[in-house]
């Protein structure tokens, strides 16, 4: 198959007013401040509703991807029901790369680890896409994605985003209140590993709440280092990349798009979750996960 190439964008598409904003919405760069950890009563509320808004959007998406299907029509579908569900989608301006990130939705296409920005590239038969999706509502973020198959997909790309589930459903059940955080990467990597694939090193999950990324940060390898303890009231993500081959990656110049150093496919999953005294709570869980085998975690393990 070709190399993913950068396509043509279509211009910003606009929010309706009525819809409330985060501050990079309008240009401004985004300074972060200190946020708690640990989320208020009040914090948590919102951030269910706005977790299952956004697994909701992406559930949907599934109906629209096809074989034909641009990236770009994609994104504007995104981009749609997510101000029909009065929330502003959160990648759209954000700061970072060469540019703020143009669009509502990161598409990342077969060996395209992250962030990829949707263009007028259509799917092909046998691509791997991944959709990420974060929704601001109320004041606070969602984050979750899924890799979806184009078609009739190869079964080494099918056995790569079985596994990458698996991996993401082991890193969130080790997510118990008392451990360190650094389980969580132990578990995916331990379980990449043990199929023979890598663990993308250069982006990780984070901190979420009012903020679309705190500097809590969530590695996907076993890093000794990252020792704070996870406790009741957290809310962050995890979002595992994995690759059948190489885990370096390369930049384009766009400063998004990242694609494994030797152009082996990758795929990921996320979801936010809240600790609670019993556990990992996933806050992405979409109304209806019966209906998206994707996201039903249900024996896996968590
Ligand atoms: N949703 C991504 C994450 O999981 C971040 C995307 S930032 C964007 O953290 F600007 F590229 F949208
Ligand atoms: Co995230
Ligand atoms: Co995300």
């Amino acid at each position: 198959m070709q190399p993913v190439r950068a396509g043509k964008q279509t211009p910003l598409r606009p929010v309706p007013d009525s819809i409330a904003r985060p501050i990079w919405a309008d240009g401004t760069s985004v300074e972060r401040w200190d946020e708690s950890n640990v989320k208020s009563a009040d914090v948590i509320k919102k951030m269910r509703h706005a977790g299952r808004e956004a697994a909701d959007t992406l559930a949907s998406l599934g109906t629209v991807i096809a074989p034909g299907v641009t990236t770009e029509e994609v994104d504007a579908f995104c981009h749609s029901e997510s101000i029909r569900r009065d929330a502003y989608p959160s990648p759209l301006m954000y700061p970072g790369g060469s540019n703020p990130f143009p669009k509502s939705l990161c598409t990342s296409v077969n060996e395209v680890i992250c962030h990829g920005i949707p263009d007028d590239r259509p799917l092909q038969d046998g691509d791997i896409l991944n959709c990420d999706v974060t929704l601001y509502i109320d004041g606070v973020h969602g984050d979750t994605n899924a890799t979806f198959y184009v078609g009739q997909v190869d079964p080494v790309s099918q056995r790569l985003v079985e596994v990458t589930r698996e991996c993401t459903a082991r890193g969130i059940a080790a997510a118990v209140p008392g451990a360190q955080i650094n389980a969580i990467g132990r578990a995916i990597q331990d379980h990449a590993e043990d199929n023979g694939y890598g663990v993308i090193r250069d982006f990780v999950g984070h901190g979420i709440g009012e903020q679309f990324h705190t500097d809590l940060q969530v590695c996907h390898y076993f890093h000794p280092q990252l020792t704070d303890i996870i406790e009741v009231g957290m809310t962050f993500t995890v979002e595992p990349m994995i690759s059948v081959g190489s885990w370096k990656a390369k930049m384009w110049s766009d400063g998004w798009t990242a694609t494994t150093s030797d152009r082996s496919r990758t795929a990921q999953f996320e979801h936010t979750i809240l600790i609670t005294e019993d556990g990992p709570e996933i806050l992405t869980t979409p109304s209806d996960p019966a209906g998206h085998p994707y996201w039903d975690l249900a024996g896996l393990g968590v």
